[in-house]
């Protein structure tokens, strides 16, 4: 069995409008292994919607092959399953979506069951399992309440429990939490993570949020005016993003920019002294910041003033960035840096000082 669940290849989607030829979708090729919480970011109108609705086939495509769990649904320009293998097949995916899609007239517990209808189940069996699954994600208490009842948070709770009614394998999430306050996003997420651990559940997780991404998926694909412009692990596309658009959502989630404006205010960044310079430091892994300005304070008498620090843990590896001030004579200075890039810092010198300020 391959490790990988669904395999987008060479996927185009076009779309016809009037005489106009929208390529929504242009030759995107992406991998999700079982289990990953995939991460697929871009700003408005990038694809990601038409993209994720090509997996079970919501979009057809215009060419291209999709496979899930080992099953070709599509290749060779046709669907290649029937109506009602189609649909046995749309059971593995379940989805959620930024505005719930609840319906109005049913209550917490209707809205569940509703996703059963066809299921073989007795009605007991139906009733306890809808009572399982609003157990799971934490409503048993609002199974009669109806979707005005309830905040944002717990209807998205309702549809996540809606979406898993036929124990789906694969949970599409399109900006499920982008109507949410930051509290309820954070409950909301560590649900998916719960579920993805205790399930195995594989989630591709649509957002325009790297912080996102950052904080549960394993892997992340960028799009870009329908293409795939950059695709990693977590690690690797915030530890060392290639592209410029990348880099933007890294910044905007880590907050760097916002520090550097502050930075900059300081006196002694504006009149940095000709002995020193303002870098800025990143690391992965074993190194730590501690560890870094202590050994070049040991070898180079170099002195450090740290401005900022920051250290995530991405997929368990802790990933640091500093701006620091470091003084000390030139050739230290330079010895210094050089030391540091060897011991795969990663260094980029942003204000060098000056003796006329
Ligand atoms: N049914 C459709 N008919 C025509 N054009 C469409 C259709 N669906 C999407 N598009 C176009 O395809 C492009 C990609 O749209 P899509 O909804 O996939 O983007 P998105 O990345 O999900 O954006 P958002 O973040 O705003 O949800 C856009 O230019 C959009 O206008
Ligand atoms: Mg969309």
């Amino acid at each position: 069995m391959s490790n990988d669940i669904i395999k987008l290849e060479h996927i185009d989607v076009t779309f016809h409008q009037k005489k106009q030829k929208i390529k929504a979708v242009e030759d995107v090729t992406i991998h999700i292994e079982r289990g990953d919480i995939y991460g697929i970011v871009g700003y408005s109108g990038a694809g990601k919607s038409t993209l994720v609705r090509v997996i079970n086939l919501l979009q057809v495509p215009s060419a291209g092959q999709i496979t899930v769990d080992e099953t070709v649904l599509y290749g060779q320009g046709a669907v290649q399953l029937s109506a009602a293998q189609l649909r046995e097949k749309r059971k593995d995916i379940g989805m959620i979506f930024q505005h719930f899609n609840l319906m109005a007239q049913m209550t917490a517990r209707e809205n569940v069951a509703f996703a059963l209808k066809h299921s073989p189940l007795s009605a007991a069996a139906k009733a306890e399992k809808v009572r399982k699954l609003l157990e799971l994600v934490g409503l048993e208490d609002r199974a009669d309440n109806y979707p005005a009842q309830l905040s944002g948070g717990q209807k998205q709770r309702v549809a996540i429990a809606r979406a898993l009614a036929n124990d789906p394998k694969i949970l599409i999430s399109d900006e499920a939490t982008s109507a949410l306050d930051p509290k309820t996003t954070k409950q909301i997420l560590a649900l998916l993570q719960d579920l993805n651990q205790k399930l195995g559940l594989t989630i591709v997780l649509i957002t325009h949020e790297m912080q996102i991404v950052k904080d549960i998926a394993n892997r992340v694909a960028v799009m870009q005016n329908g293409r795939l412009i950059e695709e990693g692990s977590v690690l690797e596309i915030f530890s060392n993003p290639q592209n410029e658009l990348t880099q933007d959502f890294i910044t905007t989630a880590t907050g760097i920019n916002e520090a550097m404006m502050k930075i900059n205010q300081q006196k002694i960044v504006k009149n940095l002294p000709s002995d020193s310079i303002l870098a800025h430091l990143k690391y992965t892994g074993a190194v730590t910041d501690t560890a870094v300005i202590n050994d070049i304070y040991k070898q180079y008498q170099i002195s450090a003033n740290i401005l900022h620090a920051n250290i995530e843990i991405l997929a368990h590896v802790p990933v640091g960035e500093m701006v620091v001030i470091l003084s000390g004579a030139a050739a230290s200075l330079e010895a210094a840096q050089t030391s540091l890039k060897e011991a795969g810092v990663e260094l980029k010198v942003l204000k060098e000082g000056s003796s006329e300020c």
